[in-house]
Parts: structure tokens; C-alpha cells; sequence
């Protein structure tokens, strides 16, 4: 694949004012909610007319619940002026300096769309796609206009979970990457960009690593569904809401992330060669990591860093505490075995 030098005007040189949403299913009705309440204009479109009907109120319903919540700036008032539904695709990237797609996850439906937004809007404009697994390679290869084409993967929901991949292809501009990032960061979504395209992205892989694991526990009997949920979700999940896997594994062993893979490395080895991945984590790799996480948490200063830990935690315990989650099964609920 070759890499020739973008064309057209470069995206980047100036602020996105407006983002045309093309597609109003749960994802286009959230990052609606997001670009909107960040002051960026949202103008959507939308091929379904039950959908495209109801679209406005679905964001409207959503951004009164964040009101409600002490989560919006401004009122809902406001806010909703700058959000319009188009009759036609045309209309709605007219004036747009970023379009985020967002429709369904179909290879030939997101190809056909890509060339058609390529031919609608100038070359200043970026192509960003939500696809959750679909690489842009493979939408937006023959395109004349592929350099502005790349993926904003967000999380769902992204007014929630405020972090997005940005994945760019071996032909996407640094400056279609820079307007991408550039935006996210203005509307307060964390833009994580990954080195390489690859089929599922990252969060997916990890979130794709857990379910593997799980289907197989279920299947064999060891759990039920419910009390994996329980586990995960009172466990796991709240301590990623502080510290990400490889600070859990620096700060939870005392000799940090190259004791961790010392101790517990070997366990992990053997139980992916019982699911048939013989794949163990090299010294190389783990010394990389190692680096790169003390980096930020130098080792020299663990007990602070373990106290820090603790004190997030606590503060997370403390904001949690009147938190009653109606989704919380209880864990002897539905628990026959397989
Ligand atoms: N749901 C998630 O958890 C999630 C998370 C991150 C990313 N994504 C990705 O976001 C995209 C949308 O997912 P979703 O869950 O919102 O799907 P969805 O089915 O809820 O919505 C898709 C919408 O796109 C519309 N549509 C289809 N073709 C169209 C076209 N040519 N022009 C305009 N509208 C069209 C459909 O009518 C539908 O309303 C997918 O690529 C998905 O992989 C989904």
C-alpha cells in the first residue's frame, strides 16, 4: 500500500464548528448529545423515518437526563438549537468540517457511504467512521479523498464512557489525525490513537479477551452468567475505573509489574494454553511495559504510589455510595448451571 502525499485543503487548520452525524441509531444520538452539549452544531441525517423521526427527542430525552444529573452546563434549551435532522445527505454535510458516521456495521453499506461523502464534501472535510471492528482500509482504500478517512471509535455511551480509538490508515494524514484528536479533546472524550490498523480495534480485543474467557467458564460449568456479571462488575470494573491492568499489576505486587510477571505470569501461560493460545509475555515485553508504566509511577516512590491508589479508591468508594444500581442482579439470580 502506498502512501501519496494528501490532497486538497488540510483539515486541522482551523476549529470544527460543525459535525454532520450521518445516522441516527444509539450511537449517532449519543455522539449528537456529546458534540452538542460541547457547543459544537450537530446537523444529522438519518435513512430509516421512524428513526429519523423520533431522532431530536431521543437526543432531547438524553440531554434532560444529564441536566437532571448535574452533568450539562448549560439547560437543555439551549442546547438543542444546535442540533438539526437533514432531508437528505447532501443537506447535512453541507457546511460540515467533520462528519461522523454511524451506521450500521456493514462493510458494503459503510464502503458505498464513504464514497459518496467523498464526492459530496470538500477535501478539507474529515470522514470519520464509528465502526467498532471494521478497519478504514477496507472502506476507504479507492477513494480519491482517502487521506481525511479514518475511524473515531467511541465507547458506548460516549457521554459516559469518555474515551474514543482513533485509528488511522496507512494513507490518513497527520493533519485528518490532528482535526480528529483536536475535536475530542474540545468536547471531552479522551482520544486514545493506536500505531496500526488491526480487526477490532483495542477496546474490543480486551473486551473480546474477557467474553472468551467467560463463554468458556460458563460452558464448563465453573460459573453462571449472573455471578460472572457480579464479578466484573463489582470487582474488575470498578478497579479499572481507577487504575488500568498494568497499574493494577505495578501497584497490587510489591516489587511491581517485573515481580507480578515473575509470580503470576506462568499461571497466566498455562491457563492460555488450556484455552489453546501458547502465547507467554516475554522479558522483552515486559520490561517495555515496566518502563513505560514507571514512567509515570517510579517505582523508587511504590507506598506513596499504593497510598495514592488507595485514596482514589476511596474517594470512588465515597461518591458510590448511594449509587443503587437497578441492573444489579442479585448473584443467585438465574443461577442454574449449564
Ligand atoms: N452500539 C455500540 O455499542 C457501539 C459502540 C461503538 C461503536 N459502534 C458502531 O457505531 C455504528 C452504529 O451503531 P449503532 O449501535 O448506533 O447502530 P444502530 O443500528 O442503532 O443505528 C444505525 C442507524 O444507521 C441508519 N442507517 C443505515 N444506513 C444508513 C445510511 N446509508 N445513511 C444514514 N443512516 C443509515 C439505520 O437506519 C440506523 O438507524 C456501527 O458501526 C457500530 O459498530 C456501536
Amino acid at each position: 500500500m502506498t502512501s501519496p502525499p494528501p490532497l486538497g485543503s488540510s483539515p486541522a487548520t482551523h476549529a470544527t464548528e460543525t459535525v454532520a452525524i450521518i445516522g441516527a441509531g444509539s450511537i449517532g444520538i449519543a455522539w449528537a448529545v456529546v458534540f452538542a452539549s460541547a457547543g459544537v452544531r450537530v446537523q444529522m441525517f438519518e435513512t430509516h423515518e421512524g428513526a429519523r423521526l423520533i431522532a431530536l427527542s431521543e437526543v432531547e430525552s438524553m440531554l434532560t437526563d444529564l441536566f437532571e444529573a448535574g452533568l450539562l452546563e448549560e439547560p437543555v434549551d439551549q442546547v438543542m438549537p444546535r442540533v438539526t435532522m437533514s432531508e437528505t445527505l447532501e443537506a447535512a454535510v453541507e457546511h460540515a468540517d467533520f462528519v461522523q458516521e454511524c451506521v450500521v456495521e456493514d462493510l458494503d453499506v459503510k464502503r458505498g457511504l464513504f464514497a459518496e461523502l467523498d464526492r459530496l464534501t470538500d477535501r478539507s472535510v474529515v470522514l470519520a467512521s464509528s465502526t467498532s471492528t471494521i478497519i478504514a482500509s477496507l472502506f476507504a482504500e479507492d477513494l480519491p479523498g482517502r487521506e481525511r478517512c479514518l475511524v473515531v471509535h467511541p465507547a458506548n455511551p460516549p457521554y459516559f464512557l469518555r474515551v474514543a480509538e482513533v485509528v488511522p490508515a496507512p494513507f490518513t494524514s497527520t493533519a485528518a489525525v490532528a482535526a480528529a484528536t483536536d475535536l475530542l479533546t474540545r468536547v471531552r472524550i479522551t482520544p486514545v490513537v493506536l500505531h496500526r490498523e488491526i480487526e477490532g480495534f483495542v477496546f474490543n480485543r480486551l473486551q473480546g479477551a474477557v467474553l472468551r474467557e467467560a463463554y468458556c467458564l460458563v460452558r464448563d460449568g465453573v460459573i453462571t452468567p449472573n455471578d460472572v456479571d457480579t464479578l466484573v462488575r463489582e470487582g474488575l470494573g470498578l478497579r479499572w475505573a481507577v487504575i488500568g491492568p498494568f497499574t493494577t499489576s505495578e501497584l497490587n505486587t510489591r516489587g511491581g509489574i517485573r515481580r507480578h510477571a515473575e509470580v503470576i505470569g506462568p499461571v497466566y501461560a498455562r491457563i492460555g494454553i488450556e484455552r489453546g493460545t501458547d502465547d507467554p509475555w516475554t522479558g522483552e515485553t515486559i520490561e517495555h511495559v515496566a518502563g513505560q508504566i514507571e514512567r509515570r509511577l517510579p517505582h523508587a516512590t511504590w507506598e506513596e504510589n499504593v497510598r495514592e491508589r488507595d485514596r482514589a479508591m476511596i474517594r470512588l468508594a465515597s461518591l458510590l455510595q448511594h449509587f443503587e444500581n437497578p441492573l444489579a442482579a442479585p448473584s443467585h439470580a438465574a443461577a442454574s448451571p449449564l
